[in-house]
């Protein structure tokens, strides 16, 4: 079983990572094979809207391919269980996560027969589904915007077919965080992650059996 942990972060090992970490860490305890893909010092192009991906000769193929968002799909698809974490940017993910989650929308595009969706092109099977997905967030407040983010993350795993999962605590893994480094010193925050790790690895066993 493999888990694949985002840091939605520009910032390189900052709070994200660190928490991003702790969850695969948990992760990686119950057995599963476990992948960091940090988003810091990655290019991450954004979605033009240009609708290459949607005809039906190019359904799936984005158009854009010189960055890194064709590896990290790579790896998504591979994955049993993915966490995404994200810093808070003025109460939402970072520019860099936004732009992987709209890109994704090759994703939904495989081939077949859009038997399930009359009318809107794309195949039958998007190519996440069914991968169990767990979220964290991390802000310099306390009440800095976590949740709206946690809860970003969440609706992008929805629209991806995936199985969202929350923690004992609540819908994703929440801390307070500023500076470079702060989240160490956040025990909750840091529970809080790993256990969105035990989650997403628990579920993702069950379902693949
Ligand atoms: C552009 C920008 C916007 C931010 N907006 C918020 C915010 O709305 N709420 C909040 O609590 N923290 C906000 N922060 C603080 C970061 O979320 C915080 O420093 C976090 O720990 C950064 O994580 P990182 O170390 O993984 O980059 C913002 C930081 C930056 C750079």
């Amino acid at each position: 079983m493999k888990i694949v942990g985002i840091s939605g972060s520009p910032r390189a090992k900052g709070n994200t990572e660190i928490l991003v970490q702790e969850a695969l860490r948990a992760a990686s305890e119950l057995g599963a094979k476990t992948e960091l893909i940090a988003l810091s010092g990655k290019k991450i192009k954004p979605c033009t809207g240009c609708g290459a991906c949607r005809t039906d000769k190019s359904k799936g193929i984005c158009a854009i391919k010189d960055d890194d968002v064709p590896r990290i799909y790579e790896a998504l698809k591979e994955a049993d269980g993915i966490i995404v974490g994200s810093p808070v940017y003025f109460l939402s993910v970072t520019a860099q996560l936004k732009a992987l989650f709209d890109r994704s929308v090759i994703l939904r595009y495989a081939e077949g027969t859009p038997q399930d969706r009359p009318g809107v092109p794309g195949g039958p099977e998007f190519l996440l589904k069914n991968k169990v997905g767990g979220a964290i967030a991390v802000g310099g407040g306390r009440d800095g915007g976590q949740l709206f983010t946690i809860n970003s993350i969440l609706q992008w795993m929805l629209m991806q077919n995936m199985i969202v999962v929350g923690n004992n605590y609540g819908l994703g893994g929440s801390a307070k965080a500023g500076m470079k480094g702060d989240a160490l010193n956040d025990e909750i925050g840091l529970a809080m992650a790993r256990h969105v790790g035990l989650r997403v690895t628990e579920v993702a066993g069950k379902i693949k059996g």
